[in-house]
């Protein structure tokens, strides 16, 4: 049985389900997500191998193969239709065109379940997806539950990394207008044991580890690389679960009372959410594997059986790079676009850029044309790039222009500065993505470099030339 089956035995049925990493019913064979590729905007619909089973990673690998691509939905498998697109702009705008949120990336969260490859649900700061237009999720103070898999190491201290309830307006509507999972460490409201990241619920204008609007000291700091958040909500009473997604069972956070303060009885308006808070705040960051949300409080039994089904499917990491780099060799980036060639990624003080370099070039040019490959600061399944002319400097992006920087040692500056590796789109050498906006690649424009994404809002990220622009020959450095 899988985890939507469980809920329907014990008499509290998914009203969503949503999963690009595998079906959440046994029987369940339709859709799991849509993926929307650059090369020509066309879509394919990604389904589990068989029945009850693991996304087809192959399927997509194979339409992504040569060009990007981005989840365009994420289906609801309960058959109510209530499915996530990309999210519209509310109290506060996305990044893309008209004040939407940014759509994730199909490749930025690459794992394994029982062996076989699946794709979460990569969200970067700017990303979110919604349904205001639901059917049959809790309205008012009427019962839910949801749970959701996460990564428990992707998060930020912003706004909200959310799943589950929310307004229909895509606007803050007051206390009680919300019951989402929330995930980070963020404390701008309330926070439980230790730094965190925790997880919270979402009651609007509100992260809640228990009772208490402040600190729950029962609501522990997560340190699982994936993790079961499990919330549920009926009148006046709520809990939090949660658990190692890979082994062992959910250990009960907070079960109670409402906190004070206009969130009993509850205003739950039942659009769904993923990623972002509410009135579409969107500074946060995280990774979804699957979630559901059921109609009435489910049972602490039929959550347990669930998070065993969630052991069973056994998440285990996997390669983030598909043309992996040598940690600790030196190496040179050579442009690919054509006219471009004799061009290689180099910087000059702060700015990163591309410049004509050669065996014959100046000792200080040659240096500056010149990478120490680095286990990544912010992710050690990918890299970091070291200035062989300035040591302790690294690539990163700020405002998606690349720099190079001194490291500082902060969390923000670690996942800046990560870059995953992967076979050239356009055939030729390596392509270098962004690990934390996958989406987004080492691009040279104007002979300045970026990370770009394929299309989008700057010019940076036009689709002229994209495949050649993202496409570089790794080589021996010049120093
Ligand atoms: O409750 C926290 C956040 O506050 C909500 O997600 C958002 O709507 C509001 O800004
Ligand atoms: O490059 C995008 C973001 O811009 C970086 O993550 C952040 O450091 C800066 O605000
Ligand atoms: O970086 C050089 C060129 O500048 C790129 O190939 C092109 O996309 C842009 O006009």
């Amino acid at each position: 049985a899988g985890p939507c089956d469980i809920y329907s035995s014990g008499g509290t049925p998914c009203v969503a389900a949503h999963g690009t990493t595998r079906a959440l019913y046994s029987a369940y064979n339709g859709p799991l997500y849509q993926v929307k590729r650059g090369s020509d905007g066309s879509t394919t619909d990604i389904s589990p191998v068989s029945a009850g089973g693991v996304a087809n990673a192959a399927a997509q690998d194979s339409f992504c193969a040569s060009t990007t691509c981005l989840i365009t939905v994420i289906y609801d498998q309960s058959g109510r239709g209530n499915h996530l697109t990309q999210a519209p702009g509310g109290a506060f705008k996305g990044p893309e065109a008209n004040g939407n949120d940014d759509l994730a990336s199909a490749i930025g969260a690459p794992i394994s379940l029982n062996g076989k490859k699946a794709y979460g649900v990569f969200v970067s700061p700017g990303t979110g997806y919604r349904n205001d237009a639901v059917s049959g999720t809790a309205i008012g103070d009427a019962a839910e539950g949801m749970y959701a898999v996460l990564d428990g190491t992707h998060y930020n201290d912003a706004c909200c990394f959310d799943y589950g309830n929310a307004e229909t307006d895509n606007t803050d509507t007051g206390n009680g207008h919300m019951e989402a999972i929330y995930y980070g460490n963020n404390t701008i409201w309330g926070k439980g044991a230790g730094n965190g990241p925790w997880f919270m619920a979402d009651l609007e204008n509100g992260l809640f580890s228990g009772q208490s609007p402040s600190l729950n000291n029962g609501d522990p700091s997560i340190s699982y690389r994936f993790v079961t958040t499990a919330l549920k909500g009926k009148a006046n009473q709520w809990a939090l679960r949660g658990a190692n997604a890979a082994s062992g069972s959910l250990s009960t956070y907070y079960s109670g009372v409402r906190p004070d303060g206009g969130y009993s009885p509850m205003k739950k308006e039942g659009a769904i959410i993923l990623g972002i808070g509410g009135d579409n705040s969107n500074g946060a960051q995280g990774t979804f594997y699957e979630g559901v949300m059921t109609t009435g409080y489910p049972s602490d039994s039929t959550e347990s059986s669930v998070q065993a089904d969630i052991v069973a499917a056994k998440y285990a990491t996997t390669s983030l790079n598909t043309a992996a780099l040598s940690v600790n060799s030196k190496i040179s980036l050579r442009a690919t676009t054509s006219g471009y060639t004799t061009r290689y990624i180099a910087h000059t003080g702060a700015t990163v850029n591309t410049q004509v370099v050669s065996s014959s070039s100046a000792t200080s040019l040659r240096q500056q044309a010149s990478w120490t490959v680095r286990t990544g600061l912010g992710n050690s399944g990918c890299y970091s790039f070291e200035s062989v002319d300035t040591p302790g400097s690294y690539i990163r992006h700020y405002n998606f222009q690349l720099q190079l920087n001194a490291n500082d040692n902060t969390k923000a500056f670690k996942e800046d500065a990560t870059f995953c590796s992967q076979t050239g789109l356009n055939g030729q050498g390596n392509t270098i993505r962004s690990w934390s906006y996958p989406t987004r690649f080492f691009r040279h424009y104007t002979n300045v470099g970026y990370i770009a994404s394929n299309g989008g809002v700057h010019d940076f990220d036009a689709t002229g030339s994209f495949n050649d622009d993202v496409s570089f020959v790794i080589g021996d450095s010049f120093a």
